[in-house]
């Protein structure tokens, strides 16, 4: 995954649509003062910082990400937080051995799962670091819809020169089916849990508008394995295809997301 420090800077600002979805999955949670929480792939870390004063002063949180851009931002916007119960480090889901086993309360996981390369060796990390009883919640998109901005990336990647490129070596997301991630919690020894639908529309003015979102939410994996510098070529014929679905009002995309909230046995 090739961030930028821009493309983490523009998460933050375009974010709602994720920080809705981390908000409606932290409401499946029953979270409690004084619980401790791993936030993973938490970005820009505003839902982490959420999460923090959730818990309390008792409590503590963690969020861990990949991208050192995203942490850095995170621990620029909130090292003046009041509280001392909140930490940020780069890291990644399927790699938690900073953390011993059974040292969580809560695993938490928004709009994240999708971009982890190994997900069943994640979901055992999960459930390694999860106290017995704990709980995890996961929120991203549901592998059971196809959304248009798979369909509007596929077409224009399909052209040339951009074929010539390796998409999945860049990243490309894995949506789980409710069927798989029923699977990989059993596999990773979770007992009881619950399935949602999280019917979400993303709206924005113009295809451009739309392009830059997901770009900055997928760390420009959206552009699939082309050069940076074949990007804005690749982002304008994106937009060309984005604009042909506006109408007066803008542009509307629905997303259905699977949320899972699974206790570890
Ligand atoms: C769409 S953002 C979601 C950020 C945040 N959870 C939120 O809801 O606003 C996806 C995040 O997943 C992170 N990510 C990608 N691969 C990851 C991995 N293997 N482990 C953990 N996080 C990962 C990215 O760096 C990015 O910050």
């Amino acid at each position: 995954m090739r961030d930028t420090k821009e493309l983490a800077q523009t998460y933050t600002v375009v974010n709602n649509t994720q920080y809705d979805a981390g908000r409606f999955l932290i409401q499946r949670l029953d979270l409690e003062p004084g619980m401790r929480i791993l936030d993973v792939g938490c970005g820009p870390g505003n839902l982490t910082a959420y999460l923090a004063e959730l818990v309390g002063e008792r409590g503590a949180v963690v969020g861990i990400d990949p991208s050192e851009e995203r942490i850095a931002l995170a621990r620029d916007t909130f090292s003046s937080s009041p509280s001392k119960n909140l930490a940020f480090h780069v890291g990644r889901a399927e790699d938690l051995a900073r953390f011993p086993p059974a040292s969580f309360d809560v695993l938490y996981c928004n709009s994240t799962l999708h971009w982890v390369a190994d997900q069943p060796r994640a979901l055992r990390e999960f459930g390694r670091v999860l106290k017995p009883g704990g709980r995890l919640g996961v929120s991203g998109q549901s592998g059971d819809f196809v959304a248009a901005h798979q369909a509007i990336k596929d077409a224009v990647l399909a052209r040339a020169p951009y074929r010539d490129y390796d998409h999945r070596a860049a990243g490309a997301p894995t949506f789980l089916r409710r069927a798989e991630m029923d699977a990989l919690l059993d596999a990773a020894g979770f007992g009881a849990r619950r399935f949602a639908t999280n019917k979400i529309f993303k709206s924005t003015r113009d295809g451009a508008e739309m392009v830059d979102w997901l770009s900055s939410s997928s760390s420009g994996v959206t552009f699939g394995g082309v050069p940076v510098d074949m990007r804005p070529r690749v982002r304008e014929e994106m937009i060309v295809e984005w604009d042909k679905l506006a109408t007066e009002e803008g542009l509307t995309m629905e997303l259905d997301l699977l949320v899972t909230v699974a206790t570890k046995a």
